[in-house]
C-alpha cells in the first residue's frame, strides 16, 4: 500500500474515533481507491507534501464538502448530511470518484488551501472568562488569531448552564450547556463598544460562509448549527478585520480611558513561533503596566497547556486584569470550548 493511502486511512480512523463516522467511512473508501491507483490517487498526487501527513485527506474532504455546500457538485450534495443529503458515505464516494474522473480541476482547485475553522463554541470559555474580570465599564474587544472573528460576537450568544441558569437574550447561537454553572455575582450583560479581529489569514464570514462550514465535519449538526447561527449574526454586527500577525496587531493597540480594553484568543498560541510568543507576552505586560483604574486592561485565553512537562494538554480558561495582573486559572473545557467546568463556586 502506498504511503499516501496509509495517510488517508489514518485520517479515516481519526475521523471515526473523533465523532465523524461519515468521514471515517468515506475516507476508508478513498484510501482503497488511492491504494488501487484509482482516479483519486491522480487528484491527490501533487499534494502529498502538504503540511501534516494527514492534512491532504482533510483538504480533500473539506473541498468536497465545500462543493456540496455551494451546490457546485449536486451528486455530492445528495449524499452529504449537512446539505440535506442521505448521509450515505458509499454514495458520496461514488460521486467523488466520478468528479475525480470527469472534473478533476474542481477538486484540485481546493487542495492547496489549508483547513481553517472558527469555533463559536469557544465563546463559552472566552465570554465566561471575561465575565470573571469584566466589571462595569464598556468593553473594547480585540482578538488575535481570530479566523473570521465569530467569537467577537460572544456577547450576542445565548448561554445555558447545567444548573438551569442562563446568560444573554434570544440568539441564533445557543450554547447549551455552555458551562456547569456560572459563579454568582458576575455581570448580567456586557457593553461591547469595539470589536477587532486580527489573523494572518482572516476570513470574511459574510463573503465566504461556505468556506468556514466546509471544514466542520458534515455529520456534526450541533457544531454546524452554532456556526450557521454566528454567520447569521455576522451579517449585522460590525467587526473590524485586520490581516496581521498577533504581535503586529497588538503593536497597534493602546488603552483608552473609560473602557476596559480586552485581548483574548483561543487555540492559536501553538501556531506562533517562540519569538512571536515572546513579543506578544512582552506587549501584554507593557499594556498591563500602562493600565489604571480608569483605563483597565484584561487578557483572557482559552489555550491548551501542559500542567507539568510530559503531562497531557488541558484546555484551560485563564484571565488577568490590570492594574494588578494576577493570573487566575478559571476553568477547563473540551477543545471546542464547551461545557466549561469553572473552578470557582
Ligand atoms: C485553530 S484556528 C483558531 C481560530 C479561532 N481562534 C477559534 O478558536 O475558532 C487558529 C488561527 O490562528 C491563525 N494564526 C496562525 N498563526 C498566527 C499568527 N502568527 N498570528 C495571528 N494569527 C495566526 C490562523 O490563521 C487561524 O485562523
Amino acid at each position: 500500500m502506498s504511503t499516501l493511502a496509509e495517510h488517508v486511512r489514518e485520517q479515516a480512523r481519526a475521523c471515526a474515533a473523533l465523532g465523524s463516522p461519515f468521514y471515517g467511512a468515506l475516507l476508508e473508501l478513498v484510501a482503497d481507491d488511492v491504494a488501487a491507483r484509482g482516479p483519486l490517487a491522480g487528484v491527490l498526487a501533487g499534494f502529498t507534501d502538504a503540511p501534516g501527513p494527514a492534512a491532504v485527506a482533510l483538504r480533500l474532504a473539506g473541498t468536497a464538502h465545500h462543493l456540496a455546500l455551494e451546490g457546485r457538485a449536486p451528486t455530492l450534495t445528495a449524499h452529504f448530511p449537512s446539505t440535506g443529503g442521505d448521509g450515505d458515505p458509499a454514495g458520496a464516494f461514488t460521486a467523488l470518484r466520478e468528479l475525480a474522473l470527469e472534473h478533476p480541476a474542481l477538486l484540485t482547485s481546493g487542495l492547496d488551501r489549508a483547513p481553517q475553522t472558527n469555533e463559536p463554541g469557544r465563546s463559552a470559555a472566552l465570554l465566561g472568562g471575561l465575565l470573571h474580570v469584566a466589571g462595569t465599564l464598556p468593553v473594547r474587544l480585540w482578538e488575535v488569531g481570530a479566523s473570521a472573528g465569530l467569537n467577537l460576537l460572544a456577547d450576542r450568544f445565548a448561554y445555558a448552564g447545567e444548573d438551569g441558569r442562563t446568560w444573554g437574550g434570544d440568539s441564533p447561537v445557543r450554547l447549551d450547556p455552555a458551562w456547569d454553572h456560572l459563579p454568582a455575582g458576575l455581570p448580567v450583560d456586557l457593553d461591547v463598544v469595539e470589536r477587532v479581529a486580527g489573523d494572518l489569514a482572516p476570513i470574511d464570514p459574510v463573503a465566504e460562509p461556505a468556506r468556514l462550514e466546509a471544514y466542520v465535519w458534515p455529520d456534526q449538526p450541533e457544531r454546524l448549527a452554532r456556526l450557521r447561527g454566528a454567520l447569521d449574526l455576522a451579517r449585522s454586527i460590525p467587526v473590524r478585520r485586520v490581516r496581521a500577525s498577533a504581535a503586529a496587531l497588538l503593536e497597534g493597540l493602546e488603552l483608552a480611558e473609560g473602557a476596559l480594553t480586552v485581548v483574548w484568543h483561543s487555540v492559536m498560541w501553538q501556531y506562533l513561533t517562540r519569538s512571536e510568543q515572546g513579543r506578544v507576552t512582552a506587549r501584554l505586560e507593557h499594556l498591563g503596566a500602562s493600565a489604571r483604574e480608569d483605563r483597565p486592561f484584561a487578557h483572557v485565553a482559552f489555550e491548551p497547556r501542559r500542567p507539568e512537562p510530559g503531562a497531557p494538554h488541558r484546555f484551560l480558561v485563564v484571565a488577568r486584569r490590570w492594574p494588578g495582573g494576577h493570573e487566575r486559572v478559571l476553568g477547563e473545557a473540551p477543545p471546542h470550548g464547551l461545557p466549561v467546568r469553572w473552578a470557582t463556586a
